[in-house]
């Protein structure tokens, strides 16, 4: 009998393998961490880079790109462009190019550093725009994560990412203890990295601070204690992709003690060569337009004297699984961004924000204490972003949380058979003593 007709397995393209080689020669540890799609994937020298060439040299006609044109710039319709009065229409419907507008990436790069102090002097990437977080998120997984492969995670997680690693790219989320005691477990995350590593040389680890769900960023003693066990870990010869999804960074309320301001990337980058950072973070959360869907992924290798070389063969490959995925990120998104990232007034406007969500953080936190809750939850720490957790006592989350919704019209999120999460950046300051007289009297009536 004739076997089936099989397709042969994908080829290697000539460019891959370029970029394999340079990377080979550069960063081997890196190479090593690469998905069988990410050692595939590469940037054709196609319409794009061809429209590149002739937006330089066609002088006379440049009948390139797949976009209509009127006179010197794009077409469009009136309707669309007059609620866009101050914005060129070639800023809004073109197609931007496929790692990003270039004077946002320098923008948001400023800001980094701006940012994080401990970043100036250490080298990295030029952040790659996105569509978000969720979309960066799906890139480090077209790069780094093949079926099996373990990524860990505290046990307080965004569920996103069950979607992404494990539905999508077939890889396994391994979880530790959040919390010991008042705060972050750096003793468990340092035992479950070494007992993850065990029988691997690869490893992906997933730290999202501040935190969906609990709302908590390290204090810096648990911040060093963090990266000192991923070094120690790199030395012990494991390689590591260390992704940061800073999605909510910038909203430090110091609830009960200082914590940490700047992002782990900064120290984690140019640690050690078995090490790479990757930044996740975006305008969708910090400036406050989650639908605009704009946000970055950033490298940090682990050697400072390959970090160029390093970066720009991943730049080439993220680019090709940009194009090959979405194409492009969209242009009005990333012009408005780059626009409000020059603005002279955008600091106070931010801080202006997240002084508003301060004062609600601090309300939570003296109501939610209320010795007369005591019977009903208890509090998870939390110091900083959107959220806040608490545990609730002899009921199930999800029984309450349908409770709450169809007996007080209020709607709250279980993440865990005894976890609820509160969104208190969609709570006005006087609305939270209700809310949480709500949630005691719905806890006591299902006891
Ligand atoms: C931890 C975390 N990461 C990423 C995202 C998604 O962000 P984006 O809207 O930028 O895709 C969210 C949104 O809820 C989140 O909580």
């Amino acid at each position: 009998m004739t076997p089936p007709a099989t397709d042969p397995p994908t080829k290697l393209s000539p460019l891959a393998q370029g970029l394999n080689d340079r990377l080979e020669a550069a960063a081997p540890a890196v190479l090593k961490m690469l998905s069988e799609y990410g050692r595939r994937l590469y940037f054709p020298k196609g319409i794009l880079s061809q429209s590149a060439e002739a937006s330089e040299k066609a002088h006379r006609f440049n009948a390139t790109i797949g976009i209509a044109t009127e006179g010197d710039g794009p077409m469009y319709l009136p309707s669309i462009q007059q609620h866009l009065a101050d914005i060129d229409p070639k800023d809004a419907y073109t197609y931007a190019p496929t790692p990003g507008r270039p004077g946002l990436r320098a923008a948001w790069r400023d800001k980094l550093l701006k940012e994080n102090p401990s970043l100036p002097g250490r080298s990295f990437g030029l952040p790659i725009v996105t569509s978000a977080i969720t979309h960066g998120l799906g890139l480090v997984g077209d790069l780094f994560v093949d079926p099996g492969d373990v990524l860990l995670l505290p046990d307080k997680l965004w569920g996103n990412y069950r979607l992404t690693y494990e539905v999508h790219f077939g890889g396994q989320i391994v979880t530790f203890p959040f919390y010991e005691a008042s705060g972050f477990n750096v003793k468990g995350f340092a035992q479950a990295l070494a007992r993850a590593a065990e029988g691997r040389t690869k490893l992906l680890v997933l730290l999202n601070f501040p935190n969906n769900p609990t709302g908590y960023m390290p204090t810096p003693e648990e911040g060093e204690a963090i990266v000192g066990a991923l070094h120690a870990q790199a030395k012990a010869g494991t390689r590591l992709v260390v992704i940061t999804d800073d999605a909510y960074f910038g909203l430090f309320y110091h609830l009960g003690g200082a914590s940490m301001t700047e992002s782990l990337f900064a120290a984690l980058t140019g640690l050690h060569e078995n090490l790479l950072a990757v930044k996740l973070d975006g305008a969708t959360k910090e400036l406050f337009v989650w639908g605009l869907r704009c946000g970055f992924m950033t490298f940090g290798p682990g050697d400072a004297g390959s970090c160029e070389e390093v970066c720009a063969v991943l730049e080439s490959k993220v680019k090709g699984a940009i194009r090959g995925g979405i194409s492009n990120v969209p242009q009005l998104s990333q012009s408005l961004v780059e626009q409000a990232l020059g603005s002279s007034s955008i600091e106070a406007e931010r801080k202006q924000k997240c002084e508003t969500l301060r004062v609600r953080a601090e309300r939570v936190d003296e109501v939610a204490r209320a010795p007369r809750f005591s019977e009903s939850w208890d509090v998870y720490p939390f110091n900083s972003g959107y959220f806040m957790c608490v545990r609730v006592k002899g009921v199930e989350a999800e029984r309450l949380r349908v409770h709450l919704l169809d007996e007080y019209g209020v709607g709250l999120i279980a993440t865990a058979p005894e976890d609820i999460r509160i969104a208190f950046s969609c709570l006005e300051v006087e609305e939270v003593e209700p809310l949480f007289e709500a949630l005691h009297k719905a806890i006591q009536e299902l006891c």
